[in-house]
C-alpha cells in the first residue's frame, strides 16, 4: 500500500486544495480492516467485487489485496448527469460488466456516496440481474446527505459534506492520484466557468 511522502509540486500550488480529511495512513489502515471483515463475512462464498469507475479504481486496488479470498473483479463505468460537484441521479452506464451476475455474491465497491442517487440507481440496475446477494462497500459516505437509508454494509469513513478529492476522487478528472483525501474548495465562479 502506498503511503510514503512524495513530491507533488503542482498540488501544493493550488490554493483550492484544502485540509486533509483522511490521510493515507488512516486510509490504508481502514481498508485493511474492511478487507478483514469482508474476508470473514464471505469465507465460504468468495464474492465478485464490482468497482464503479472511475473513482473506485484506487480503493478497489487496495481493498482487493486486503481480502484473503479467491475473489473475482469486474468494473462498470457510469456517468451521472449534473454539475461538476453535484449529481442529478440520472445515471448512464458507459461501460457495463463483463460478468454474468446471476447467482453470484456481488459486492459493489464505491468511492463516495453523496446524495445516494447514483448508488440507488446502481442497486436497482444490478438487482434485476438475479444476483444471489448484493452488498455495497463505500469508502466514504457524506454525513446527512442521503434522503433514504441505502443499507450500505461496509463504510470506510463518514465525512462532513464538503467536496473532496484524492485516492481516486476527482474534480474535472484531476487529483485522483493524491495519496490523501483532501477538501477541494470550489468557488461559485469556478463552477460557473465549467458549466
Ligand atoms: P451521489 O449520486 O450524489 O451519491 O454522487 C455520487 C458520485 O458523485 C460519486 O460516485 C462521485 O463520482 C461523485 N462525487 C460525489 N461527491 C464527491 C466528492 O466530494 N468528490 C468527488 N466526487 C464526488
Ligand atoms: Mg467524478
Amino acid at each position: 500500500m502506498y503511503s510514503e511522502a512524495r513530491p507533488q509540486a503542482e498540488v501544493s500550488d493550488d490554493p483550492r486544495l484544502g485540509d486533509v480529511v483522511v490521510g493515507s495512513d488512516r486510509l490504508a489502515e481502514r481498508v485493511r480492516e474492511l478487507g478483514a471483515q469482508i474476508t470473514a463475512d464471505y469465507a465460504d462464498r468468495p464474492p465478485l467485487l464490482v468497482g464503479v469507475l472511475k473513482g473506485a479504481f484506487v480503493v478497489m486496488s487496495d481493498l482487493a489485496r486486503a481480502v484473503q479470498l479467491p475473489v473475482e473483479i469486474d468494473f462498470m463505468a457510469v456517468a451521472s448527469y449534473g454539475t461538476a460537484t453535484k449529481s442529478s441521479g440520472v445515471v448512464r452506464i458507459v461501460k457495463d460488466l463483463d460478468t454474468d451476475l446471476s447467482n453470484r455474491d456481488v459486492l459493489v465497491v464505491e468511492d463516495i456516496v453523496d446524495s445516494g442517487l447514483t448508488l440507488s440507481y446502481l442497486r436497482r440496475n444490478l438487482l434485476v440481474r438475479n444476483t444471489k446477494s448484493l452488498e455495497v462497500c463505500a469508502l466514504l459516505v457524506k454525513k446527512g446527505q442521503q434522503r433514504v437509508d441505502l443499507g450500505i454494509r461496509y463504510v470506510g469513513f463518514t465525512i462532513p459534506p464538503a467536496f473532496v478529492v484524492g485516492y481516486g476522487l476527482d474534480i474535472a478528472e484531476r487529483y485522483r492520484n493524491l495519496a490523501d483525501i483532501r477538501v477541494y474548495e470550489d468557488s461559485a465562479s469556478d463552477r460557473a466557468k465549467r458549466a
